[in-house]
């Protein structure tokens, strides 16, 4: 719940003029602001390499269900992904897993990616059961329609996201092991879903980060809201 029209015209005009200067970008680049600036943001990213997503949708395609939005919705703002179930969704609005996986279904019956969050938390971790968590929010949240081209899963966890604080290395490679285990028993292209992770992620730790096996890319909160950190995290994609 960041950002305005005026900081998304300075943000995506500054993003798109460094990434059509070098030519092309290390990584995919994709942008989640809140639903109100889709729009603008999809019009001044056209034609270029950043798409936009949104930050959660409706299991439904329409009807009355006031204040939410449809995954039709965003791909007709001109969405190409959308995230379902990150750890303000499931805190703040008590999402389950359940509904996460219905989101996700929804998010590909509109056409759309589904950046699919879990990530366990503190009490979790220090209890010892992070591994096993992450195991069922993974088998639950993700449909049957997964694959490679329209499903990306983003291993954040709780106590990490805003903190400053991380996993070390090892716990990070150690559970993106586990999911990219899951998902190659479970999905034909189970290898090929691509997996981020998120939580604290700065200029300063993203190469080491993204330098993990199984770390296909970040999911960037705090940092993507200053142009600088943001591209410096771009430049960090090996
Ligand atoms: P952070 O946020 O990078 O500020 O920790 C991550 C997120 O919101 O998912």
């Amino acid at each position: 719940m960041n950002g305005n029209r005026e900081m998304t015209r300075g943000f995506v005009t500054g993003l798109r003029a460094v990434l059509d200067t070098v030519g092309r970008s290390p990584c995919d680049v994709v942008i989640c602001p809140p639903a109100h600036l889709i729009g603008i943001m999809a019009d001044l990213a056209d034609g270029s390499s950043i798409a936009i997503g949104g930050q959660d949708c409706h299991v439904e395609e329409s009807g009355a269900h006031t204040g939410d939005i449809a995954a039709e919705m965003l791909a007709d703002a001109g969405a190409e992904l959308v995230i379902v179930g990150h750890s303000e969704r499931r805190t703040d609005h008590n999402e389950t897993s359940d509904l996460v996986r219905n989101k996700a279904a929804a998010a590909h019956r509109a056409g759309l990616t589904a950046i699919v969050c879990l990530g366990e938390t503190e009490s979790e971790r220090d209890s010892g059961a992070a591994l096993s968590v992450v195991e069922e929010q993974l088998a639950v949240s993700v449909p049957h329609s997964c694959d490679a081209t329209n499903t990306v899963v983003a291993y954040e966890p709780v106590w990490a996201i805003g903190t400053g604080r991380t996993p070390t290395l090892d716990d990070v490679a150690e559970i993106h092991a586990q999911l990219r285990r899951q998902l190659s028993e479970r999905f034909p292209s189970g290898p090929a879903v691509r997996l981020l992770y998120g939580g604290s992620v700065k200029p300063n730790n993203a190469a080491k980060l993204l330098a993990i096996d199984n770390v296909d890319g970040a999911l960037v909160g705090g940092a993507s809201l200053d142009l600088r950190d943001f591209l410096a995290i771009i430049d960090s994609c090996p």
